[in-house]
């Protein structure tokens, strides 16, 4: 495998380009907003300054990596000819359903067909294509370039040679693959965004405050981060999304989204990206404050 493409350039997408890119290989990264992609390439040189300030990689290997990612917004014959296909648009059944149709139609029948969904059921995902053998889930964490784990999830029509290719390559990314089976969430979901949901009704009910919260769970539990600064890492929407996914699949209470998260989602504070969730980062990510609306 040497040519890889990746759809969607937004928080997973750029880190994905970048973790192939600086292991050799061609890497195209498709975005349907410009705006994305002119972001998705300006991260990815900030992550990659930051490795030359730790004297990890020099100037010189910054801009190889770089000039291996090609950034387009148009399905091209680099795509077409892709030994696999990383897709890490928006979390929507819908979208994902779409672009795995077209990836099908576009691409050489070898080419194997990855997402990198959080909780959308990769048999779902596979009856979009007439290559259901070849689609398998490669959920990677965030921040791709530095997490080690990808959870490779195989559906009933994955086949192992499938996930035999998926293992190696992600072993190729110096990255641990550990296989899961189709369900909804899957591993890590179905068990971190109960908490997540947890730590916001604990919010919403005004037990303790954000900053609170989060210290409970870092000191008490040894979390390297509190709850609900990491969904702002996540994306409060994609939080959402996964929790209706795990609602829809489960029919169980424990999953039903907590109101204060679809405010938040609503008014389009998303955590990082937007600068604004349940913290405050239009000082940085580093300068996170309490959003004002959670000051008691
Ligand atoms: N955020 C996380 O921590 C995290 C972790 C693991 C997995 N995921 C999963 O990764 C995927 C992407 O999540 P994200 O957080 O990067 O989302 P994001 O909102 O940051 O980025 C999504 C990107 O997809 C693009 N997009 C939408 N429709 C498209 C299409 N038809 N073709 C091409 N691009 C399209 C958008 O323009 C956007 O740039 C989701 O499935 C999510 O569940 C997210």
């Amino acid at each position: 495998m040497k040519n890889i493409s990746v759809i969607g350039s937004g928080t997973m997408g750029n880190g994905i380009a970048h973790s192939f890119a600086q292991m050799g290989y061609n890497v195209t990264l498709l975005d349907i907003s410009l705006q994305n992609l002119t972001k998705a390439k300006e991260t990815i040189s900030n992550n990659l300054d930051r490795m030359i300030k730790r004297e990890k990689i020099s100037e010189n290997e910054k801009k190889e990596v770089l000039n291996r990612i090609m950034f387009v917004n148009e399905f091209n014959d680099k795509i077409e000819n892709s030994d696999l296909v990383v897709e890490a648009a928006t979390e929507s059944k819908k979208i994902k359903l779409e672009i795995f149709n077209k990836l099908d139609k576009v691409c050489k029948p070898e080419t194997i067909l990855a997402s990198n969904t959080s909780s959308i059921s990769i048999e779902d995902i596979a009856n979009s294509t007439n290559r259901k053998d070849k689609v398998i889930g490669m959920h990677f964490m965030n921040p791709v370039p530095l997490m080690k784990l990808v959870e490779v999830i195989k559906s009933k029509f994955t086949c192992e040679e499938t996930i035999k290719k998926t293992f190696d390559l992600s072993k190729k990314l110096n990255k641990i693959p550990v296989l899961v089976n189709d369900s909804p969430g899957f591993v890590a979901n179905r068990i971190l965004m109960p908490m997540i949901n947890e730590a916001i009704h604990t919010l919403d009910e005004g037990v303790s405050g954000v900053d609170e919260i989060d210290t409970v769970m870092i000191l008490g539990m040894s979390h390297p981060m509190g709850p609900l600064h990491l969904a702002d890492f996540i994306g409060l929407d994609v939080c959402l999304s996964i929790l209706e996914v795990l609602h829809d699949g489960f029919k169980k209470e424990k999953y039903k989204p907590n109101r204060l998260l679809k405010e938040l989602v609503n008014a389009g504070d998303l955590g990082v990206k937007t600068k604004k969730g349940f913290y405050d980062y239009s000082k940085g990510v580093k300068n996170k404050f309490i959003n004002k609306r959670f000051i008691i």
